[in-house]
């Protein structure tokens, strides 16, 4: 294991210092734009208003014959939009494919000072994480980067499961983790074609009683796996996303599965559909009505400790810190959306 002093230091002489804490910024949706589409490029600009984040994909769903035209495009998207307080991703090649290295190396060279955060898919262990990051450190010195460029892993196979906290915590460079339900389920040979979601299939029964019929509970797929990665994210100090939602039509189940993850503790999700973008934002930003309440606990405990009843419900030094992840984002989500600041009256 490495050194803890030695943890904050660059990979690279000229690279720039690692961060010790990750930028407080609202995610609560990371954008996926297909870069080699020069229509989906010319949304950018509008786009950059709406979200959180962008995110130009170079991966999966970019077929092979466009991977270098997505790359372009990305770099050519990358130079002629002003993100302002929006930030820029991309989602790179897996580091085994035949794409990878030149995603990094053009991508850094060409835009890296306007880059915020790698996402890197199929990460099986801490050794994907600890390559990224040595060759970024060697592309940002080289490249005269200012402030260094995170990585984002995808949570998407059984071994990388296997491996979370490792992956997690495995340098300071790491942003945060997203659940990728599609690569995982074939890669755990689930028995599901579905891209995130239930399955009306995993479910339990309630008990016989004689000849009426019996009520059936559907469970969530994902309920271990976020957990784990939510549980692995917090110990490191990192954020953790629920990943995709294939079936645009129904934006019920969309908002059901965001909920699920945001109330777990993960901050955001990907949106790749733009109706998905509005169920993001009603998701990840919490109820007024709690916020209210979370103000009225807060309130009522100045110094964080003691224990007081309100409505009829024991508060203490916990719910005092559970009212202020709530305050606390509220007040961040308040910071970017007037409306919302409006309805928690910050
Ligand atoms: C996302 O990349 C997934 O595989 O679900
Ligand atoms: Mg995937």
């Amino acid at each position: 294991m490495k050194h803890p002093r030695q943890f904050f230091q660059p990979l690279a002489i000229g690279a720039p210092a690692p961060l010790r804490d990750l930028p407080v910024r609202l995610e609560r949706m990371i954008h996926f734009v297909p870069p080699h589409m020069e229509k989906m490029r010319a949304k950018v600009p509008d786009l950059v208003n709406q979200v959180d984040v962008v995110l130009g994909n170079l991966e999966d769903a970019i077929p092979v014959e466009a991977k270098e035209a997505a790359r372009q495009g990305f770099i050519e998207m990358g130079k002629a939009v002003d993100f302002g307080q929006t930030g820029l991703w991309t989602r790179i090649n897996a580091l085994n494919s035949p794409w990878a290295l030149d995603d990094v190396t053009e991508i850094v060279g060409a835009i890296g000072n306007k880059l915020d955060v790698i996402m890197l898919p199929k990460v099986d262990g801490p050794w994907d994480i600890h390559y990224l990051d040595q060759l970024l450190a060697q592309l940002e010195a080289r490249h005269k980067i200012s402030k260094p460029i995170l990585i984002h892993a995808i949570l998407e196979t059984a071994e990388g499961v296997n491996n979370v906290e490792a992956i997690a915590s495995a340098s300071p460079r790491m942003h945060g983790m997203s659940l990728g339900p599609a690569d995982l389920a074939a890669s755990r040979a689930m028995k599901t074609t579905r891209v995130g979601g239930g399955h009306p299939e995993y479910k339990v029964l309630a008990d016989a009683a004689g000849d009426a019929p019996r009520a059936a509970y559907q469970q969530d797929l994902w309920h271990y796996t976020t957990a784990k990665m939510v549980d692995a994210c917090a110990a490191a100090g990192i954020k953790p996303f629920y990943g995709p939602f294939g079936d645009f039509s129904d934006a019920a189940a969309c908002e059901s599965q965001f909920r699920n993850s945001f109330l777990l503790g993960c901050v955001g999700a990907w949106t790749l559909h733009p109706s998905q973008i509005a169920i993001a934002k009603k998701v990840y930003a919490p109820d007024p009505a709690e916020v209210a309440f979370a103000r009225k606990i807060v309130d009522s405990m100045p110094d964080g400790a003691g224990a007081v009843m309100i409505d009829g419900k024991m508060q203490d030094d916990a719910t005092w810190k559970q009212a202020k992840v709530l305050i606390d984002l509220a007040k961040l989500v308040a910071a970017k959306d007037p409306d919302m600041a409006q309805r928690y009256g910050l």
